[in-house]
């Protein structure tokens, strides 16, 4: 049994078909409109950058099971960090006053360093541009809700693979299913991280580096279309940027290039979304990011129970 939730490279393919079973059994619940069955524990979310999914998301899930909620959103401005405390000593003591500890955390390796200390369940809620694997929990359920399978996929990773955590953790989520074919379409300089690449390569993951969107779509019959922000926020080169900026038309969702979509296809985003997918695909019926978002709830209530029963 899984005790922290930190990387996703140590997930079984067991482990999330459990919580794929346990996520449908609680949208049921949250139909019914709750249950007190975590009723009595405390769960804490400890914030340091800036979230709404996924901090309300786990309390919105924590509170349709009843189990109470301390939270602390900007962190680095409104706890004790702010005074210098270290992440480890604000671990030690929020261990205290909760049975299970949420944490988005600025810097990569936050959530390792919390679970090192931590007698309670700590949940990587993003640490950095490192992972995010609750996200990936619910893209790769949403993709097994929507589409039936993911053995066998065609899944292309589109924007900003350098930095965006969604797509490490959905990678090496992916990885673990047989004949998952990846393409990689990022921009030049944001391709996925060597670290990624080599543990495709190690474990056999089929996959491509593709430069263009547009003759992907034209190209490959692709099942998923996961779309992520290009986080301006994580860059150190401006002149990425200024790149970017050039040939940004190129990675966009646009309604053209959606009419070019196989039928069957989905277009999922971890959100928040900028420009790269534009408005007027919200209608299509191949898009599904909120719902994905709403599948959010139903699998952190799942995480929840497994971690606090
Ligand atoms: N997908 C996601 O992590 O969104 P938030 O940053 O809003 O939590």
């Amino acid at each position: 049994m899984i005790r922290h939730i930190v990387k996703t490279q140590t997930f079984t393919t067991d482990f999330m078909q459990e919580v794929f079973t346990l996520a449908r059994e609680m949208r049921e619940v949250v139909r019914k409109g709750g249950d007190g069955s975590l009723a009595g524990k405390i769960v804490a979310t400890l914030f340091y950058d800036p979230s709404t999914r996924t901090r309300l998301s786990f309390e919105s899930a924590a509170g349709r099971l009843g189990a109470t909620i301390l939270s602390t959103e900007a962190a680095r401005q409104f706890s004790s960090a702010a005074k210098g405390e270290s992440l480890e000593d604000t671990i030690r003591t929020v261990q205290a006053y909760a049975d299970l500890i949420i944490l988005r955390y600025h810097e990569e390796g936050g959530a390792r360093r919390a679970a090192h200390v931590s007698r309670v369940p700590i949940i990587n809620a993003g640490d950095g541009k490192g992972q995010h694997p609750t996200q990936s929990l619910l893209d790769l359920f949403t993709i097994e809700e929507e589409l039936g399978q993911i053995e066998g996929l065609k899944v292309a990773l589109i924007g900003d693979l350098k930095h965006g955590r969604t797509v490490h953790s959905l990678a090496y989520l992916l990885g673990k299913f047989n004949n998952v074919e990846l393409f990689l379409v990022a921009p030049q300089g944001l391709e996925m991280p060597d670290g990624v690449i080599s543990y495709l390569e190690r474990h056999d993951v089929s996959y491509r580096c593709v430069d263009s969107l547009r003759d992907l779509v034209k190209k490959e019959e692709v099942d998923v279309f996961y779309q992520t922000r290009i986080q301006r926020e994580r860059f150190d080169d401006a002149q990425l940027i200024e790149d970017y900026e050039d040939r940004r038309e190129e990675f966009m969702i646009r309604r053209d290039l959606v009419r070019m979509m196989p039928q069957e296809s989905i277009i999922l985003h971890p959100l928040p979304r900028v420009d790269e997918i534009r408005y007027g695909v919200d209608d299509d019926p191949r898009a599904k990011y909120f719902v994905q978002a709403e599948n959010g709830v139903y699998v952190r209530m799942a995480l929840l129970k497994m971690l606090l029963s």
